[in-house]
């Protein structure tokens, strides 16, 4: 029989019930649910049903050992960090929900005390797994762009709110950083909303250079008005150009919609087939997780990542701030 991890909740709010237990709850072959803990008792009843535990207190959650796993799950961001730093401390291995932490300072010593106690630390950067993101990947590791020189990588939303550069913004960089994963050297930005300041919007449009491989420009714009209308984006999700062609990446929210959303694909290289990649897309973000928990495989997402991500932010808004490019100071290796 295999090997079966149970995982508690610490925060049963909107992203616990949308995607965090449901894709438990389909994996009884590799996870079990143990339970929840909510700073309010009634949301953890509710997200319960009777049907699991409800811990009064975190500290209980923590000392059920029967629990292998903490999915931290909680709002505001500030709560990420002791809610981690606890779990880790009480031999737990921990998901941490992204963004990681509020600070790159409280990101390192959760890195350090995961290592310390020997415990599996990850974050949950799952748009690393978005249909849209692999196919791109996939176009470009068959080489079929030759030497790819830039990739645009951006969404196009209105109403984001201040807060929303860290929240939505940190799932962008954190792609941005896969699709070129050598050092990165330089990091400029322009703010996109004009007569707006990065304390009024989320918005933000950023140029990120790396030691070698493709530029990224990374960005977060809003959508103008008749788009919304006709409900169209103007721009692609991705878009990359390379020394023998470029290639369009529209949008995927829907599985179904991938035959339509990648067809427009540079001329020269009409033999790509989208479902080359449809094997990979199957395996889920948990999935991953329980092979790295039970296998000793590699994270998908390794902690220092998720930290070089946070840190990305901040040189974003430095630049953004100062009106220059500003050198990629602070990134750690990832090993
Ligand atoms: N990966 C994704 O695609 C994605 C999508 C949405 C949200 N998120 C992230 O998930 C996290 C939660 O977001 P949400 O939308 O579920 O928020 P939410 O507000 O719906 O739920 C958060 C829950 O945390 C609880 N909480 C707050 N402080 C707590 C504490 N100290 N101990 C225990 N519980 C506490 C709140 O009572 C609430 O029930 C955030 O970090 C958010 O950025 C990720």
């Amino acid at each position: 029989m295999s090997q079966i991890i149970r995982a508690a909740f610490c925060g049963a709010g909107g992203i616990v019930r949308g995607n965090h237990l449901p894709n438990l709850e389909i994996r009884p072959e590799q996870y079990a649910v143990a339970g929840f803990y909510d700073l309010f008792a009634d949301k953890a009843e509710e997200m319960a049903k009777g049907k699991y535990k409800v811990y009064t207190s975190y500290e209980e959650l923590l000392s059920d050992d029967t629990v292998d796993l903490v999915v931290i799950a909680t709002k505001p961001l500030s709560t990420h960090f002791t809610a981690a730093k606890q779990a880790l401390e009480a031999g737990k291995h921990v998901l941490l929900e992204k963004p990681m932490a509020e600070t790159v300072a409280e990101c390192d010593e959760l890195i350090a005390l995961a290592k310390q106690n020997n415990r599996t630390l990850t974050v949950h950067h799952n748009r690393r797994l978005d249909l849209d993101f692999l196919s791109l990947q996939s176009v470009i590791a068959q080489g079929k762009l030759g030497d790819v020189r830039l990739i645009e990588n951006r969404v196009m939303y209105n109403n984001y709110e201040p807060s929303d550069l860290v929240d939505w913004g940190v799932h962008l960089v954190d792609q941005s950083l896969v699709l070129n994963n050598s050092k990165l050297t330089e990091v400029s930005t322009v703010i996109a909303y004009p007569g707006k300041g990065m304390e009024d919007g989320g918005y933000f449009d950023a140029t990120l250079r790396f030691a070698e491989g493709p530029a990224v420009r990374v960005a977060m714009l809003p959508r103008p008005n008749e788009c919304i209308i006709n409900g169209t984006p103007p721009l692609a999700r991705f878009y990359a150009i390379g020394t023998k062609g470029s290639f369009v990446q529209r949008i995927i929210e829907d599985p179904r919609d991938l035959l339509n959303a990648t067809q427009n694909f540079d001329n020269a290289h009409p033999e790509y087939k989208v479902p080359d990649f449809l094997k990979v897309i199957q395996k889920g973000y948990y999935d991953y997780l329980y092979e790295t928990l039970t296998q000793g495989k590699s994270l998908l997402v390794k902690p220092e990542e998720a930290r070089n991500a946070m840190r990305l932010i901040e040189l974003i808004s430095d630049s953004a701030k100062t009106n220059c490019t500003v050198k990629a100071s602070g990134m750690i290796s990832v090993s």
